[in-house]
């Protein structure tokens, strides 16, 4: 089967979905942002810390590149900040955006430490974040699929029905 690529927001519950969905079907599964610290040894919030973003966004699109081996790859919020990220998920398999709403989105991640781009921004910069980016998922998703006050299994129901998995 083609791959399915899970983007959104931080925080829209990616990577609970992914896991979910790959268990419920016995298919393989990928966090890119997993991946990227288990290459590196280190976390998320070091790499940002000590070499950058740029650097960490060069990290995420190798991670990218080698998480094709498997069925269901859950990626980072910031995946679509490059259209080579975006042109390689519609080249090699299914786009899958959960699209949560900006406040419920606030109140999962509160001042979530793990999360860089989150945590050092203030309430504009995170509004101003969240809709740049909300067009571009849309654009580049096959299937858009609503996950406010929604449970993981009828998320995952879903995308099952919609992918005819
Ligand atoms: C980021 C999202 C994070 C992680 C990194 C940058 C972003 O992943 O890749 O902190 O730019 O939105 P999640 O979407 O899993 O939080």
């Amino acid at each position: 089967m083609q791959p399915i690529f899970l983007i959104g927001f931080m925080g829209c519950g990616k990577s609970t979905i992914g896991s979910e969905l790959a268990d419920s079907l016995s298919l393989t599964y990928i966090d890119t942002d997993q991946l990227i610290e288990n290459n590196l040894g280190c976390t998320i919030p070091q790499i940002f810390e000590t070499e950058g973003e740029e650097a960490f966004r060069n990290y995420e699109s190798r991670a990218l590149k080698q998480s094709i081996t498997a069925n269901i790859i859950s990626t980072g919020g910031g995946i679509i900040k490059r259209s080579e990220n975006i042109k390689f998920m519609k080249d090699n398999g299914k786009i899958v955006y959960l699209q949560t709403s900006f406040s419920n989105i606030s109140a999962r991640l509160k001042n979530d430490p793990s999360r860089p781009l989150w945590e050092s921004n203030d309430l504009d910069d995170k509004i101003n974040l969240y809709e740049q980016r909300l067009p571009i998922y849309e654009q580049c998703a096959n299937y858009i699929i609503k996950t406010d006050h929604r449970s993981v299994d009828e998320i995952v129901q879903e995308i099952k029905v919609l992918l005819n998995l």
